[in-house]
């Protein structure tokens, strides 16, 4: 592992260079998008991930409300706040793949996807009643000033619900974070370097994947100091039914993978 600038390279080196605070758009890359295609998750099978139950349940009575989804995806969100009744939903993503994916299979007559990145987008003060983001946040360098930027596009009473990679999870060790004992036994969770925030690079169907660690403090005072009230947070656990239909993902409950955060405009 080495240490270049401010980005910590956790195996192989980065695939493309890049400067911090410029979006990686890893999900544009063939190959990239070729191994997260394969996930349960992708397209159809967004409603099977583990914290899927516990992130819409954080949502709102989306009835009549204009919502901003920050980093859309393929468009399950989004789609399914518009049949829900929202007024309209706007999808922002930097990736031509995702997007295309969300304009095929997800399109609907109060959806917009819109092509840009989370580092440059801007909208009018008061512009949305509800902001979403589904782990997108993880992938951006300066999270105090997407949440402020946030905070202004809120209108008064308006509500952020977003989810991203928990800090135990993004301070693992290089690899896959489990401490492997003798004849290969999963004995604990890799930690270190928690205090050191910034990029950390990873291999994830491909080297250089690049995401941000932050500690949790971090996360929490970035919803605080935009102004915003702290309602609620979520580490969410695979409940039983979860666990019976995906038996290989048993050590799910060992430690947090996600960190959901739900928050409002005073
Ligand atoms: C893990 S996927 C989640 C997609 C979707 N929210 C979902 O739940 O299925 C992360 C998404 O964030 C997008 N993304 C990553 N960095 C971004 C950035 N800097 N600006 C905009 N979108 C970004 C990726 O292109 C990808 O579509």
């Amino acid at each position: 592992m080495i240490f270049s600038g401010k980005i910590w390279v956790m195996s192989e080196p980065s695939r493309e260079p890049r400067n911090v605070g410029e979006p990686q758009n890893i999900y544009d890359d063939p190959k990239f998008f070729a191994g997260y295609s394969t996930l349960e998750r992708f397209g159809a099978g967004w409603n099977r991930a583990m914290e899927h139950a516990e992130l819409l349940g954080l949502l709102p009575d989306v009835g009549g409300r204009r919502v901003l989804d920050l980093g859309c995806g393929g468009g399950q969100l989004a789609h399914h706040l518009a049949t829900r009744g929202a007024a309209e939903v706007t999808g922002v993503d930097v990736s031509e793949r995702m997007l295309a994916l969300a304009r095929a299979e997800f399109a609907h007559p109060r959806v917009t996807y819109t092509r840009a990145a989370l580092e440059d987008v801007e909208f009018a003060e008061s512009r949305f009643d509800l902001i979403v983001s589904v782990l997108a946040f993880h992938y951006v360098d300066d999270y105090a000033g997407l949440l402020r930027r946030i905070a202004r596009w809120l209108a008064p009473g308006g509500i952020l619900v977003y989810s991203t990679e928990h800090p135990i999870y993004t301070a693992r060790l290089p690899g896959e974070g489990w401490v492997v004992g003798e004849a290969g036994r999963r004995t604990g969770w890799s930690l270190d370097r928690y205090a050191e925030e910034g990029a950390r690079e990873e291999r994830w169907f491909v080297p250089g994947v690049r995401k941000v660690h932050r500690m949790l403090a971090t996360l929490i005072n970035g919803v605080l100091d935009a102004g915003l009230v702290l309602e609620r947070l979520v580490e969410p656990m695979p409940g039983e039914q979860w666990l019976r239909d995906h038996p290989q993902a048993a050590d799910e409950r060992r430690r947090p993978m996600f960190l959901l955060v739900r928050a409002r405009k005073a």
